[in-house]
């Protein structure tokens, strides 16, 4: 007989299978490529920030993961230009991304949705025609990848738990 720990643990099986199989359906980088690689950039980006934090002054607009870029401190009253990173597979890697540290040490903010303001034009611009909704795809896409990424992980830690609860 199958116990309900069993059953729970072959249907989270199946619905790891199939993610899998809805992310490798296009591109030359598969989804699941991209969304490794951006876990990297992160976990690197996390080191370098907890590596620098010491030499960030109190008027430095502080280091940050912003989802796609690693942002570096900056003084206070500058505009910060940052490659796009090679590890957004959709972006022009001639271009760069911008944001404006303020006078105060803070990254200035978009006031209406209350988010640090970035412009990330350049990153999308060679997208032709009718970039404006393909900058959004863009947008889109790294949002499911984050999503769909971090509940792959979460659903293969499961099964693997209930495995090994289930071999017990
Ligand atoms: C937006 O920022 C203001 C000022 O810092 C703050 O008082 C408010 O709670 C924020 N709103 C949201 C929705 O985060
Ligand atoms: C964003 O960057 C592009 C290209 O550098 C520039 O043309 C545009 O004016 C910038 N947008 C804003 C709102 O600063």
């Amino acid at each position: 007989m199958v116990s309900a720990q069993g059953t729970g643990a072959l249907a989270l099986f199946h619905g790891v299978i199939l993610v899998t199989a809805l992310i490798d359906s296009d591109d030359v980088i598969t989804r699941d490529e991209q969304i490794y690689v951006l876990i990297g950039a992160h976990a690197k980006c996390e080191r370098s920030i907890q590596a620098h934090m010491s030499s960030v002054k109190e008027a430095d607009c502080i280091p940050e993961w912003d989802g796609i870029i690693c942002w570096p401190r900056s003084r206070a009253g500058r505009l910060v230009g940052v490659l796009c990173p090679e590890y957004i597979y959709d972006f022009n890697h001639r271009g760069r991304a911008y944001r404006q540290c303020d006078a105060a040490g803070s990254w200035e903010q978009v006031p209406s949705i209350n988010r640090t303001w970035a412009n990330y034009t350049e990153c999308t611009t060679y997208l032709s025609s009718n970039h404006r909704s393909q900058e959004e795809k863009v947008f889109e896409r790294l949002h499911l990848m984050y999503t769909v990424g971090y509940s792959i992980s979460l659903a293969s830690l499961l099964v693997a738990v209930s495995i090994l609860c289930y071999f017990k």
